[in-house]
């Protein structure tokens, strides 16, 4: 799909395009939803070509952190010690993880592909997770997050996503939302800008 349209034919594609434009030299990232790793490893792709920085994921299934591992193992094992893999929740991001300090956190939610759809993201969690990561977010930094609105816990997350964005105060943000009006219920990108 990829070599036939000019830009991108994917939420996925356009948001490693995003992540591309916005991170530079050291900076410390978050793949908050770590999965078969295949954003954990690009992120480390982008700030190695950058010359350094910090990546730290998070997942809940064992299995996520095998693949990932093996992922990275494989195609990236000259950046591994720039990378932290972490058997948690979310919402629990690590303590010692200072306010404003990390430049873009990327949710992919849902559930592994291949593994148990139950353990998907759950709305109530994930919430959290994003308000945990608000404070986080260093001045110029974003929030990614890929929606997956097709199943019906993925549904009721972008809403409730939307709705929590919607009722904050969030003057020192701008919050936009990608769709794909020719694709029913295809993934969505939602980013959260945090001004400089
Ligand atoms: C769509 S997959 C992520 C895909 C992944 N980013 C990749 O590139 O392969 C969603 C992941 O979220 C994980 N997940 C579900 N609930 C979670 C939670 N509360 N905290 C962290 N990860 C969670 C699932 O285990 C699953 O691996």
């Amino acid at each position: 799909m990829r070599d036939i349209f000019p830009l991108f034919s994917s939420p996925i594609q356009l948001a490693h395009m995003l992540w591309e434009k916005l991170l530079g030299k050291d900076d410390m990232v978050i793949d908050a939803t770590m999965g078969n790793g295949k954003d954990t490893l690009k992120l480390a792709q982008i700030l190695s070509n950058c010359g350094s920085g910090r990546v730290i994921a998070l997942d809940i299934q064992p299995k996520a952190l095998e693949n990932t591992l093996s992922l990275l193992r494989e195609n990236i094992p000259e950046f591994l010690q720039n990378i932290e893999l972490l058997l948690t929740s979310h919402e629990n991001f690590p303590s010692q993880i200072l306010p404003g300090s990390v430049k873009l956190i990327v949710y992919n939610l849902g559930y592994l592909p291949g593994a148990d759809k139950e353990l998907t993201t759950q709305t109530g969690t994930t919430l959290l997770s994003i308000e945990n990561a608000l404070k986080l977010i260093a001045p110029g930094g974003a929030l990614s997050i890929t929606c997956y609105p097709g199943h019906a816990e993925g549904q009721k997350e972008h809403e409730a996503i939307k709705a929590f964005v919607k009722d904050r105060d969030l003057r020192e943000y701008c919050v936009s939302e990608h769709t794909w009006p020719s694709r029913n219920l295809s993934p969505i990108l939602l980013l959260i800008q945090k001004s400089n």
